[in-house]
């Protein structure tokens, strides 16, 4: 056809002429050839796999400081996903900045400001504050964040990846001034140190003729309970996991989220290998096909302990290349739970889903998963290098094996201890140096913000799995943070349901809009406490996950022990 022509009918406009109303374009957003390529080469010869995605998602936001429009829709294109899922992603977690069209990117260097229960005791309010007086906005934006594993030296925060511990405005300025934004990695010990102690010689012989049920036997023996919070039998999970057909998988949860907690982080900046091992011999337990590590990623050190570790592994030939894989949060608590978990290492928002059926059953892509705290595994490993001993000859009060307690708040030497499992708050406190100078021991929060407060009269229950659901409340992680005198119960529970608040999933409603009223109704300066405690069984019997289950805990219990502050 001569050009000019038209096709069909000679009226103006109509197909084909290219003059009337046509598209030139396909609808929607339009594919930028710049911010293409740019996704292109960042990603390079990497899988162009969905479960990847916020992998991915870093990728572009740690290259360019923001995740732009532009970006979202090519990787989109690149991943072949809808953008929809893409911005849906992106959106969901917290350290990801998604900048629309016509919108303002973010200064080059962010600090976020703890702002949980230690962090605030600490004075984080006042610092935040400061750190907005003293620096220039359009360099600098502070941001508040909720609890970064380090509530031994609040007040903390961080700048870019760099932890300023007992932070103030004074240290932040200098951290700026020499370019201090990356994390410092602690000294630890090396897999070739382990070795040399021993290391590793139990998964070697385990590998070699080991009989999987005897070990199980070992842990059920030993007593070992999932240290994540939940205390399931681990034993009894890994026979759960094997009576699966496989292929099966193992995963770590590493999200370490429960505000107060951080012994998780402790452990693997001094011993990386000790759990590395552990999660190999579960791994073989189960005959896992690949072993994930969702680790947080407010623990930047931790996670590039756990890449150059899984390197040495991998070189020493422990491992084949890629059997580990490590997988970095964004910046959401709900990713702890292991479901939320799970969609997350498949690459999507952290959105717990209903049981049944349970992970052991379909966990990762559909298949049997057994899912471990970190402390879970390193005891794994320990409990094979030194017997069930280890952990089930010391008794106390009636309780047997051992608890690693976080402690913080207003205690002289804030830090993890190893403490029988039968310790009581006054052993807790006395092990960390006593109370902090000029401070009277009033309440405790025993296990992280989902398990409340209890005043300083109740003090001699041992602060363990089972003890503690009489008295409504548990011990979860074992994150124990001390008040005082200078303390009111009802500060620290608003606190905890802001924290409930800024995280809930909001999936279900009762947790969405319960979580925001209460922290509306705990404000007010007499609390409508019949409101309130109608919003509290609502809360705790139609939530789906343990969120919005254990929310009401802080409000339940100072409503019955602190009458006189609500
Ligand atoms: C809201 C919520 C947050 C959780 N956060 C964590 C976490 O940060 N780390 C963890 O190990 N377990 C966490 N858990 C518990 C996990 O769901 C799961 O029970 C645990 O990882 C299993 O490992 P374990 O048996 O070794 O404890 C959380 C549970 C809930 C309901
Ligand atoms: S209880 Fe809260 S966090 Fe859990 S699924 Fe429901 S909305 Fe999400
Ligand atoms: S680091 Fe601030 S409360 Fe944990």
């Amino acid at each position: 056809m001569a050009e000019g022509t038209k096709a069909l009918d000679n009226r103006d406009g109509v197909w084909k002429s290219g003059k009337g109303k046509g598209r030139h374009t396909p609808k929607g957003r339009q594919l930028d050839d710049a911010a293409w390529t740019e996704v292109q080469t960042l990603l390079g010869d990497r899988p162009r796999r969905r479960d990847l995605l916020i992998e991915y998602l870093h990728l572009i936001q740690d290259a360019h400081g923001c995740l732009s429009a532009a970006h979202l829709r090519a990787l989109a294109e690149e991943m072949r996903l809808s953008q929809a899922e893409v911005y849906e992603v992106a959106t969901f977690y917290a350290h990801f900045d998604v900048v629309k069209e016509g919108e303002a990117v973010p200064p080059a260097l962010t600090i976020r400001v703890c702002d949980s229960l230690s962090c605030e005791l600490a004075g984080a309010q006042q610092l935040k504050a400061a750190l907005e007086d003293g620096l220039d906005a359009s360099e600098v934006r502070v941001l508040r964040a909720p609890c970064m594993g380090r509530c031994d030296t609040a007040p903390v925060l961080e700048l870019g990846h760099h932890h300023i511990d007992h932070a103030t405005v004074e240290k932040v300025q200098n951290a700026i001034a020499a370019g201090e934004t990356h994390a410092h990695v602690p000294d630890y010990q090396t897999y070739a140190a382990y070795v040399a102690d021993g290391g590793y010689q139990a998964l070697t012989d385990l590998r070699a003729n080991g009989d999987w049920e005897a070990v199980q036997e070992k842990i059920l023996a030993s007593g070992l309970r999932g240290l994540g919070g939940a205390g399931f039998p681990s034993g009894k999970k890994w026979g759960f996991v094997r009576g699966n057909a496989g292929p099966r998988y193992l995963a770590v949860n590493g999200d370490e989220g429960e505000p107060g907690t951080f012994k998780d982080r402790y452990y693997l900046e001094r011993t990386p290998q000790l759990f590395l091992e552990g999660m190999l011999i579960a791994a073989w337990a189960v005959e896992a096909d690949v072993c994930f590590i969702y680790m947080r990623d407010e623990y930047p050190a931790v996670l590039e302990i756990l890449a150059r570790e899984i390197k040495v592994l991998e070189d020493a030939g422990v491992v084949a290349k890629g059997y580990i894989d490590l997988r970095r949060g964004a910046g959401a608590y709900i990713c702890g739970e292991e479901s939320a978990m799970i969609e997350s290492i498949e690459g999507k928002r952290g959105i717990p889903r209903h049981r049944p059926p349970f992970v052991a059953q379909v966990g990762i892509f559909n298949r049997p998963t057994l899912v471990h705290n970190v402390e879970t595994l390193l005891w794994v490993a320990r409990i094979c290098r030194e017997g069930p001993e280890v952990l089930n000859t010391t008794e106390k009060n009636g309780r047997i094996g051992l608890r690693s307690y976080s402690v913080s708040g207003r205690v002289a030497k804030p830090g993890v201890f190893l403490l029988p499992a039968g310790s009581t708050i006054l052993d807790i406190i006395d092990a960390a140096g006593g109370m902090a100078d000029g401070h009277v021991f009033k309440a405790y929060q025993p296990g992280g913000p989902s398990s409340g407060i209890l005043p300083a009269t109740i003090d001699d229950v041992p602060l363990d799995f089972d003890t503690l659901q009489p008295l409504g409340t548990f011990i979860g992680s074992a994150a124990v943070v001390v008040l005082s005198d200078k303390d009111r119960a009802r500060d620290a529970a608003l606190n905890m349901l802001r924290f409930f608040e800024d995280e809930s999933c909001g999936q279900c409603t009762p947790c969405r809009v319960g979580c925001e009223k209460a922290v509306k109704l705990m404000q007010a300066d007499k609390w409508d406490q019949p409101l309130l405690e109608e919003l509290c069984v609502a809360m705790a019997d139609a939530s789906i996950c343990g969120l919005g289950q254990a929310a009401p805990n802080p409000i339940k219990l100072v409503m019955q022990h602190f009458k006189d502050e609500v």
